[in-house]
């Protein structure tokens, strides 16, 4: 079998295209691909959709029902799409989306699906090393809806591979503006290390992914950087870069009563996830090994775009 490498033949579908979507799109636009990228709203166009012919705006609302009119002759989806959480609004968006679109993809002539995933998956291990074979025992309520999301896609028959993602951040998503505004806190847990990635290694290993042929493609990836580090470690270089002050430390168990439900949750789990299988299995090359290049990289995309 050959691979699925993006290019300008290929059609790309994104379900989702929000912050890691519309990077992919616009990577697959720039291999000269046509791409269809769905969001919510149809009220307003997407900065910077004007000078982008190559992407098409479709409105997709998965608690609305399904899409209009999928595009036909699609080589490569990605979903992006969350499980919408247990309490308030539509508990089924994970299975409302994979529902509304099965039977539609099912009729394309489909090369490749990603599938974004969470590493909440794994659950907690106490700072240990989690790997694409360790156990998945999610802790979180909205960690359990992204396994079951995951599990139905990969069983769906379609050529899917999912991808493990763990904090995302990259230009816009990242902690200079809480510093510049003042509101970023320095907060301290004994052991606690978090993993992260740049949007940019995810559309990087995305399209490294599908350029493999079918029946080399582990189903299940992770992507994430060489250095799960503490929070303070990140956010100090993050103020060593724009050149300013720290805020005061303060201890986790005295912040913690402070905390959102949301907020306290991102500390429940403390994992190092493994890149071995994308990086040194199947030769993924890190464009931002740790937050150090990522961050810097950032700062500059944000100082040209008029973001900070
Ligand atoms: N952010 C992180 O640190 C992180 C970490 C690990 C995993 N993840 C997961 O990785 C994926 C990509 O993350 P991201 O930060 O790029 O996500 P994002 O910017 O929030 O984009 C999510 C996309 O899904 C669409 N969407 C959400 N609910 C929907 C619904 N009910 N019906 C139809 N479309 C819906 C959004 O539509 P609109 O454009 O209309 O809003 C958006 O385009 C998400 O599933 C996220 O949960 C994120």
């Amino acid at each position: 079998m050959t691979g699925a490498a993006v290019n300008p033949r290929s059609r790309v579908l994104v379900i989702g295209g929000g912050y890691s979507g519309l990077r992919f799109g616009r990577a697959a636009a720039a291999l000269g691909a046509q791409v269809w990228l769905t969001r919510r709203s149809d009220s307003s166009e997407p900065t910077g959709s004007a000078t982008e012919p190559s992407l098409h705006w479709l409105p997709y609302d998965s608690s609305q029902g399904p899409p209009a009119a999928p595009p036909s002759d699609l080589t490569h989806v990605l979903v992006t799409t969350p499980p919408a959480p247990p309490a308030g609004g539509d508990a089924e968006v994970g299975e409302a989306v994979i529902q509304h679109w099965l039977r539609p993809l099912r009729q394309q002539p489909l090369q490749w699906l990603g599938y974004l995933s969470t590493t909440g998956v794994y659950g907690d291990t106490a700072g240990a090393w989690v790997d694409e074979t360790s156990p998945t025992t999610p802790g979180l309520g909205r960690s359990r809806l992204r396994l079951e999301s995951e599990q139905r896609w990969l069983s769906s028959g379609l050529p899917v591979q999912s991808f493990r993602l763990p904090a995302i951040y990259g230009p816009g998503r990242c902690p200079f503006n809480q510093l510049r505004q003042g509101t970023a806190r320095l907060v301290h847990k004994p052991g606690q290390v978090f993993c992260r990635i740049h949007v940019d290694d995810i559309v990087g290993a995305l399209l490294h992914c599908a350029a493999r042929p079918r029946d080399q493609r582990p189903p299940v990836v992770n992507v994430s950087d060489d250095a799960p580090c503490p929070s303070s470690e990140t956010l100090g270089y993050a103020a060593h870069l724009l050149g300013c002050k720290l805020p005061a430390m303060q201890r986790f168990d005295a912040v913690a009563p402070s905390l959102s439900p949301m907020a306290l949750s991102f500390w429940a789990d403390n994992r190092r996830v493994s890149n071995r299988l994308l990086c040194a299995e199947l030769g993924y090359r890190l464009r931002y090994p740790s937050y150090r290049e990522g961050f810097a990289a950032s700062m500059r995309e944000e100082n040209a775009s008029g973001l900070a």
